[in-house]
């Protein structure tokens, strides 16, 4: 099945519209971009994304992203022609998105009171988080306009993920990173898999920022999640969830909240399906912040000059926005929590995300590092494995329902977004008989 695709402004009066091989990231007047496509694929697509799941040793069936390729071909390729998905798709050899699906964690569910309660571990993919999601896509993206570097800025997943697909595609791979914020087994990948590090004084912000300069400077290829193919990969966290519910969505999806690129890539999926009529219902999204970098929170919450910041129709407050990133500049406001995946103060994708909040009526929680730790320590009690910033997802889950804003007998999928990467945190969290589910060594 062929499709037209194209990028287009997302700010409805702007509109601006360039070809699918353009590889800016925003509009001319500096807006940031969506793909998007002229068919409306069929709800019977639903069956061959089942039916591949039984892959014959296909990749692209393989591949929980792949799976869905007829909802993300911007490549514009017959996407039942294996030669031609060889040719453009890249892919680990099928491994990403491929082991995660919801999971029932009964230990956590009892924890927040919440029987239908579903965690995706999306730390089950090849480099150990949910960017391997869209950095297939990213990079097949890099492919298609024969990018041979690409570059990024990262509190570590997004270099863990830029730079094994790099590798596998025999491609340079230069990554940002805030020195000494970033976990050790995730800037260990970025060694292992070859990129050239580049250290940043300063936090996450001031590595994109740099790293964007480059960028713009030696023509490099971003593949960071203002890039708006990423947001398409990562469409698929949704897709597997909602393939997993027989497509009758859940009342909720929970995210952890950093740059906002999964926030966004949601609320487009959602945004999709309900317009191409596979959905009925919408699914409320519920980011969760950490209380140390919640720039979401405050300014969603009107917490920052008593105003609400909204999509507003693509008329968002950008001058209120500004006027925070200001103060928290003029007085050294720097983001700063144990979890550092999410450590960022200004969020690239927030009008994104901004318009995925409205789109699905959504909420902007925070969580403490304690509750983010208890989180994770929970979700490893039941088996399964996930970093602090994923351990915001239970927290957040337990504060909305403790708030009465998520009902208990609602069905609640929450995205644990990377596996543990830092072997220090859970060490002491457990060596720590203070903490709530510790279970501290014996000699
Ligand atoms: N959880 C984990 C484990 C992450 O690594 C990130 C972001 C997030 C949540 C936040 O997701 O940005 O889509 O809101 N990590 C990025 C990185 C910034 O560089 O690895 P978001």
């Amino acid at each position: 099945m062929q499709s037209s695709a194209y990028l287009q402004c997302i700010d409805p009066a702007c509109g601006l519209q360039y070809p699918v091989t353009d590889t800016r990231i925003e509009c001319e007047k500096g807006h940031l971009l969506d793909v998007k496509y002229n068919s409306v694929p069929s709800p019977s697509l639903k069956e061959v994304f089942y039916k591949r799941r039984n892959h014959s040793n296909n990749i692209f069936n393989e591949s929980g992203v792949w799976r869905f390729r007829e909802l993300l071909n911007f490549c514009q390729i017959d996407t039942e022609n294996l030669d031609q998905c060889s040719k453009y798709l890249v892919s680990l050899d099928g491994a990403e998105g491929r082991l995660s699906k919801p999971y029932h964690m009964s230990r956590v569910s009892q924890y927040v009171g919440l029987q239908n309660l579903w965690l995706q571990p999306e730390g089950y993919n090849p480099s150990g988080s949910f960017k391997d999601n869209g950095m297939t896509t990213a990079v097949t993206h890099a492919k298609l306009v024969k990018i041979k570097k690409i570059i990024c800025a990262s509190t570590g997943n997004t270099s863990a993920s830029a730079a094994m697909y790099a590798a596998n595609e025999n491609m340079e791979c230069d990554v940002y990173i805030p020195a000494g914020e970033v976990a050790p087994g995730k800037l260990s990948q970025a060694f292992q898999f070859g990129a050239q590090v580049v250290e940043i004084k300063g936090n996450f912000d001031d590595a994109l920022t740099a790293s964007l300069k480059q960028a713009g400077q030696a023509g490099g290829y971003t593949v960071n999640s203002v890039n708006p193919f990423r947001i398409e990969g990562q469409k698929t966290i949704v897709f597997r969830a909602l393939e997993f519910l027989d497509w009758n969505p859940p009342d909720w999806i929970v995210y952890p909240g950093g740059a906002l690129g999964n926030t966004s890539s949601c609320g487009k999926a959602l945004m999709e399906l309900y317009q191409w009529g596979w959905i009925k219902k919408i699914p409320r999204l519920a980011v969760v912040n950490s209380e140390g970098a919640n720039t979401l929170y405050t300014l969603y919450n009107g917490k920052f000059e008593d105003t609400e910041l909204r999509w507003n129709k693509g008329k968002a407050d950008t001058g209120l926005i500004k006027r925070y990133y200001e103060h928290m500049d003029k007085n050294q406001l720097r983001p700063k929590t144990k979890a550092t995946a999410i450590q960022i103060a200004k969020p690239a994708n927030i009008i994104k995300g901004l318009r995925a909040l409205d789109f699905t009526n959504g909420v902007v929680t925070q969580v403490s590092d304690a509750e983010m730790l208890d989180g994770m320590a929970l979700v490893g009690l039941n088996g399964f494995d996930c970093e602090m910033a994923s351990g915001a997802v239970p927290a957040g889950v337990k504060k909305l329902i403790g708030e009465g804003i998520i009902k208990k007998d609602e069905t609640v999928v929450g995205i644990l977004t990377g596996r543990q990467k830092d072997s220090s945190i859970p060490v002491d969290y457990h060596k720590n008989p203070q903490n709530k589910f510790a279970i501290p060594p014996r000699s």
